[in-house]
């Protein structure tokens, strides 16, 4: 459970989505959080501050200046417990007041109480959302510091469709984890990574690639980024989102690829090379890359550069270099082989006949090779598997 031991605080503000709100606090529940619910006045004409007592078992604060309580220290005494504020929904209301700094509520002044993190999920209409004063409060909030959660489009209350819904309540109990679920252990590091596939151009049309769908190195992307590293992305052609708040370089070939890890790889850290760089090009100039006979066409190959050991040779002191084997067949062998040649620190043995591992699955089954010895670890999802990479990246 990623939040065991962390106190959330839900601002629940007036909109219709405050109905998904009981399922985002017994979510977060579910991981292992404490969830103190905090509502505005207009929020409980959707949903009764009961819902949220009996789910989360504790005092649903609605009113600043309810005298039935300590009302004087109560906003304080929860700012200091949380660990995360978030606000889901975020009225178009409650926006503008948090940026504004007013606090005329429990909510409101528990929020600009709080030092820790903060999430806004905003949900209201299309028009609202879309509205300049509003984007405008929601990107001075961003500069702040404030994490803001998209909203997603689809059938909005009134039936119309637009942006403005609020997120799954997966995506907000994600956001949760990824702000306060893991020790930021790799805080002040910068990590590049090369992720994806390479391509080679044998003419305008046609290219020399390979099955790799970056998953493992966005997985890798996200994992540093949740434990607090800057992230530099170097990403071959693939069809997944950038992870928020990491550099993304997008490059084609390997000589591209290349150049961005040559251009980058002073400032890392730690350098993680999972991509599947395509190891050949066509020899020659573009128009002459095939040679057609009668029969099959004939393509002369050389090899692309070999970015791991390039930079490898090149270490900077301190720096910690890891690459990935994927192998067919003499796994072990070859991998230890690379660790060696390439003058790296780890590499990451990955077969591509174990069944949920290598291209294009969500999970794999590696085994971590560095000097001091071989670790096998069980079949994972590409996510563990990045933070088992990092665990031991980190004891070292
Ligand atoms: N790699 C690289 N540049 C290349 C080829 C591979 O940086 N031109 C990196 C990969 O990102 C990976 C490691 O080297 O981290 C091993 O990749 P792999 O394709 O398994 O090995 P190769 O070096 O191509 O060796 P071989 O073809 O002999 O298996």
């Amino acid at each position: 459970m990623t939040l065991s031991g962390k106190t959330v605080l839900l601002g629940v503000s007036g909109g219709i989505a405050a109905y998904k709100s009981a399922n985002v606090a017994r979510l977060l529940m579910k991981q292992g959080a404490a969830v103190h619910v905090i509502m505005t006045p207009n929020a409980t004409e959707f949903i009764s501050p009961m819902t949220f007592e009996e789910l989360t078992g504790h005092k649903c604060p609605v009113d600043t200046f309810n005298r039935n309580f300590e009302y004087s220290v109560e906003h304080v005494a929860l700012a200091k417990q949380a660990d995360v504020f978030l606000v889901a929904p975020a009225t178009a209301n409650v926006i503008g007041k948090i940026r504004a700094g007013v606090a005329d509520d429990m909510l409101t002044t528990t929020i600009m109480a709080c030092s820790c993190p903060k999430i806004l999920a905003p949900a209201m209409n299309s028009n609202m959302y879309l509205n300049p004063i509003v984007q405008d409060n929601l990107k001075a909030l961003a500069d702040y510091g404030y994490v803001i959660v998209e909203p997603a489009v689809g059938m909005l209350a009134n039936g119309d469709t637009g942006v403005g819904r609020m997120p799954d309540e997966s995506v907000l109990v994600e956001a949760v984890i990824r702000t306060i679920g893991y020790e930021k252990d790799l805080a002040g590091k910068t990590v590049l990574i090369t992720a994806g596939p390479t391509r080679e151009a044998i003419d305008p049309v046609r290219f020399i690639s390979n099955h790799s769908t970056g998953k493992m190195g966005y997985a890798l992307a996200r994992a540093a980024l949740h434990r607090g590293a800057k992230v530099i992305l170097v990403s071959g052609p693939v069809s997944l989102t950038p992870p928020d708040g990491a550099e993304t370089v997008s490059v084609v070939s390997a000589q591209e690829m290349f150049e961005a890890v040559s251009a980058r790889a002073d400032e890392a850290d730690i350098v993680i090379m999972s991509a599947a760089v395509a190891d050949y090009r066509p020899e020659t100039a573009a128009d002459e890359k095939i040679k057609k006979t009668d029969g099959p066409a004939v393509l002369t190959l050389a090899r692309t550069q070999d970015i791991l050991k390039t930079v490898g040779a090149s270490k900077k002191p301190g720096q910690f270099l890891c690459g990935f084997a994927m192998e067919s067949t003499d796994l072990l062998e070859n991998a230890r082989k690379k660790l060696k040649e390439k003058g790296a620190d780890m590499i990451v043995a990955n077969s591509i006949r174990t069944p949920g591992s290598g291209f294009g699955t969500d999970t794999n089954q590696v085994i971590l090779l560095t000097e001091s010895g071989e670790q096998e670890l069980p079949l994972l999802s590409k996510e563990e598997v990045a933070h088992r990479i990092f665990d031991e990246i980190v004891k070292r």
